[in-house]
């Protein structure tokens, strides 16, 4: 993959996440992002939020180039080149840690539960006390997708792979909360939801 490649759901997404995340977001500080993609989202944020040093990564290597390209176009200090994380490995949050922000949009449908899990184990330990944890996507709210075409996805993505899908948003806040995060969870357009969770700064 090479050139300044675009998701259409990132481009969509993009404003709105913007608008949603800014005000969670501290002045300064060190970010990662999971599973960059292409790399827009996290460009788009270096632009934004110059005060924060932004680090995308994804499992997967060959998106690196147009990581590199959208990382160019930006033309900013504040965001590093991608490196390579498998966010549902053990292990990489003490290798990584402490982060003020960790970030991750639209990967818990396409993993399965145990690896959700981890991620979600891993992630909130990269997480430094007072640090923020924040995760969007489209999710089952009582066992049920909200649309047509998120029924016709999820659909698609069991039959896939019978242990992905759209994840129940009360268990991930569950788990979280849990875990003694403060949790808030915005409406998002398509359906779709973010979750900021706060670790506490005593943890
Ligand atoms: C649907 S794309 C989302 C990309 C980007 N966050 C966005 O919203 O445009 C899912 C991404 O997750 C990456 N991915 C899949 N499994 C992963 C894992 N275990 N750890 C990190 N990244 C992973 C894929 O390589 C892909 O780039």
């Amino acid at each position: 993959m090479t050139g300044l490649v675009s998701a259409p759901s990132a481009e969509r997404n993009q404003a709105a996440l913007l608008a949603a995340l800014g005000p969670a977001l501290p002045e300064t500080g060190q970010a990662l992002e999971i599973a960059s993609g292409t790399g827009q989202h996290i460009a788009a944020l270096a632009q934004a939020f110059p005060g924060i040093s932004w680090q995308p990564t994804d499992i997967a290597a060959d998106r690196f180039p147009v990581i590199e390209a959208w990382r160019k176009k930006a033309g900013v200090e504040n965001l590093a080149p991608p490196v390579q994380l498998d966010a549902c490995s053990e292990g990489w949050a003490a290798k990584t840690a402490p982060w003020d922000v960790v970030f991750l949009v639209n990967l818990l449908h396409l993993v399965s539960d145990g690896q959700m899990a981890v991620l979600l184990d891993e992630m909130t330990q990269a997480v430094r006390p007072g640090g923020l944890c924040a995760i969007y996507g489209p999710f089952l709210r009582d066992g049920k997708t909200t649309s047509d075409g998120d029924a016709a996805f999820h659909a698609q993505l069991r039959e896939q792979d019978s242990s992905i899908g759209y994840k129940e948003i009360e268990v991930l806040t569950s788990v979280l909360s849990a875990m003694g995060f403060g949790v808030d969870v915005t409406e998002m357009p398509a359906n779709n939801l973010l979750v900021l969770a706060q670790r506490p700064k005593a943890a």
